[in-house]
């Protein structure tokens, strides 16, 4: 098993520990970008009320609740659906690596899951997370469809890659589009390396905009 990952029973062995569940909710489409590029699948994440992306889920207490449950009970809060997730999604369980975690004396684990529907289920959660979810507009600012084509200008994955993600968000999401066969390896390095190029430009492009409001605040 790669480092820090542990199965879903060893992970519920450590009663100390705190619990959080996420999950990637997938189907396959037949519709068309612009009427021509074929979209194949719908992959959904949402924009986090830390402006950050990442899956809809959330902490769970396994003392009172499955996971499942409580991921489900997650489902309902951020997405005004409580989308069943079983113990067939699970995907994996892992030691959460990111400081505000470590800093706590609790280790906190992350559970992750991916679940296939149907395309008209995608379009019913959509439209539930924007209308009768409680959190919306709070904890989660909006779902968000990710990209799966490149373009030759390199827009498409390479630039939703290049956004910031909570935890390992990202590696789930690339990890699961391979896994998954939704985008081929190929495809995924080429994005990946667009991505990296597209991250030097944004150091260069905030630059500016601080040189730009260092000079208005010298006109105030
Ligand atoms: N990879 C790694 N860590 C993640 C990921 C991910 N893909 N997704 C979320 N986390 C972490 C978050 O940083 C957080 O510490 O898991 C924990 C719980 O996930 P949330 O979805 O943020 O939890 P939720 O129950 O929906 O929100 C409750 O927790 O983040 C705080 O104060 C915040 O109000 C929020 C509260
Ligand atoms: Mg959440």
């Amino acid at each position: 098993m790669a480092s820090g990952q542990l199965s879903r029973d060893e992970a519920l062995e450590c009663s100390q520990c705190r619990h959080a569940c996420h999950v990637m909710l997938y189907s396959n489409t037949a519709s068309k970008l612009f009427g021509k590029i074929p979209i194949r699948h719908i992959v959904l994440m949402q924009m986090r009320f830390d402006g950050l992306l990442g899956f809809p889920g959330g902490f769970v207490d396994p003392s009172e609740e499955t996971l499942e449950e409580g991921l489900t009970r997650e489902l309902l809060e951020e997405l005004g659906i409580a989308v069943p997730v079983s113990i067939e999604d699970h995907v994996e369980s892992r030691f959460s690596t990111s400081p505000s975690a470590s800093s706590s004396s609790n280790k906190l684990i992350l559970h992750f899951y991916v679940k296939k529907m149907e395309e008209e289920q995608i379009r019913e959660v959509e439209k539930a997370a924007s209308s009768i979810a409680s959190d919306h507009g709070l904890e989660v600012l909006g779902m968000v469809r990710v990209p799966l084509y490149t373009f030759e200008s390199g827009g498409g994955l390479s630039c939703f890659l290049s956004h910031s993600f909570i935890g390992n968000a990202r590696s789930q999401l690339i990890d699961s589009l391979l896994r998954l066969h939704l985008v081929s390896p190929k495809d995924i390095r080429r994005a990946i390396q667009s991505s990296q190029r597209m991250q030097e430009q944004t150091v260069q492009d905030l630059q500016v905009a601080l040189e730009l409001t260092e000079e208005q605040r010298k006109c105030l």
